[in-house]
């Protein structure tokens, strides 16, 4: 069993966008510039934005950080949208999710200008994508694509079967391995909660991309030898012995089921890491599109 190191890959990558930022500061062109809109406290979603926008500042690039108040309107939040959209100092921008239930999230997602659309969401971008255009690809899949491809995982005329069809992580990551492409070429599968026998397509499966949300729900029983699995899963678990009082967990039993793939991503340290990554890849390309 070898790990994907998503931690290791992400901080070449980063080298390689620190690197290219100094190349455009050097020929004196704009430095890329990522803003993110935070709504709300939820504790999550204030250090996923956190760690992306300390990447930032560590990697040259610009990043600024607009905070709001859960209460803020919808209407007072599309203003906020407008304003990044015009923004011409701005290259790209993300909008954490979840935002408070009283905001429809498609509306503001879908009033995000498509060009600076660096998380892929925008219906748009996930249009291009669907049908192989260049486009930016929502983070997560697409740094999941980047690791199987500096690991050179094979990936073709294979099983892969995702468990999860999220717009954000299952759904993109079976649109993006099912492409003609490397990596790509694969048999998907997707799964989801009314999937009836999940155990039984997982034992067939070459590789699994687990992405639920559900601690463990990836077991021993359910692997065939040398499968790849691949773990998005990241669910704070209660645990009183730990500083913060949580720890993280995944979706796979690692401990039980590592023994048995010939590749696996830890939790943490293995796709979030490489989201980051993805998300960056995107500022860079959005400064470039300019
Ligand atoms: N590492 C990262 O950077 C990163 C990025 C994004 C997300 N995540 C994590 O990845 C996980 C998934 O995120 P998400 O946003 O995709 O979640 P989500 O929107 O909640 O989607 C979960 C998916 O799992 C399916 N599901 C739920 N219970 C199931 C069951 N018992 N059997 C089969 N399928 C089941 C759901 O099916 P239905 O569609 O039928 O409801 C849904 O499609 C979460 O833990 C999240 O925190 C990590």
């Amino acid at each position: 069993m070898q790990l994907l190191d998503g931690k290791k890959t992400s901080e070449e990558i980063q080298l390689e966008i620190a690197a290219e930022v100094q190349k455009r500061k050097s020929a004196g062109l704009k430095i890329p510039h990522l803003a993110a809109v935070l709504v709300g406290n939820d504790g999550a979603s204030q250090t996923y934005v956190g760690s992306k926008v300390r990447t930032c500042e560590k990697l040259g690039l610009k990043s600024s950080l607009f905070e709001y108040p859960a209460e803020i309107t919808e209407s007072e939040l599309l203003s906020v949208i407008k304003k990044l959209n015009e923004d011409i100092e701005i290259d790209g921008y993300i909008v954490q999710l979840p935002l408070p239930k009283h905001i429809n999230e498609e509306k503001i997602i879908t009033a995000i200008n498509p060009l600076k659309d660096v998380d892929g969401f925008h219906p748009e971008n996930v249009g291009k994508m669907c049908i192989g255009l260049p486009s930016f690809l929502p983070a997560t899949p697409f740094g999941i694509m980047k690791l199987l491809e500096k690991y050179k995982i094979e990936t073709d005329g294979k099983h892969c079967v995702i468990l999860g069809r999220s717009n954000i992580v299952g759904t993109p990551m079976s649109v993006l391995l099912s492409r003609k492409s490397y990596p790509g070429n694969c048999t998907v599968t997707m799964a989801h909660s009314r999937t009836k026998n999940i155990p039984e397509l997982c034992k067939t499966a070459d590789i699994i991309i687990a992405a639920l949300g559900i601690p463990g729900f990836v077991k021993a029983d359910m692997i065939k030898k040398g499968a790849v699995v691949i773990d998005v899963g990241i669910t704070r678990v209660e645990d009183s012995t730990k500083k913060n009082g949580y720890r993280i967990e995944g979706d796979v039993d690692f401990h039980s089921v590592a023994s048995l793939c010939s590749y696996i991503t830890p939790v943490p340290g293995g796709v979030g890491p490489m989201t980051i990554c993805g998300l960056l890849l995107n500022t860079l390309k959005a400064a470039e599109n300019k």
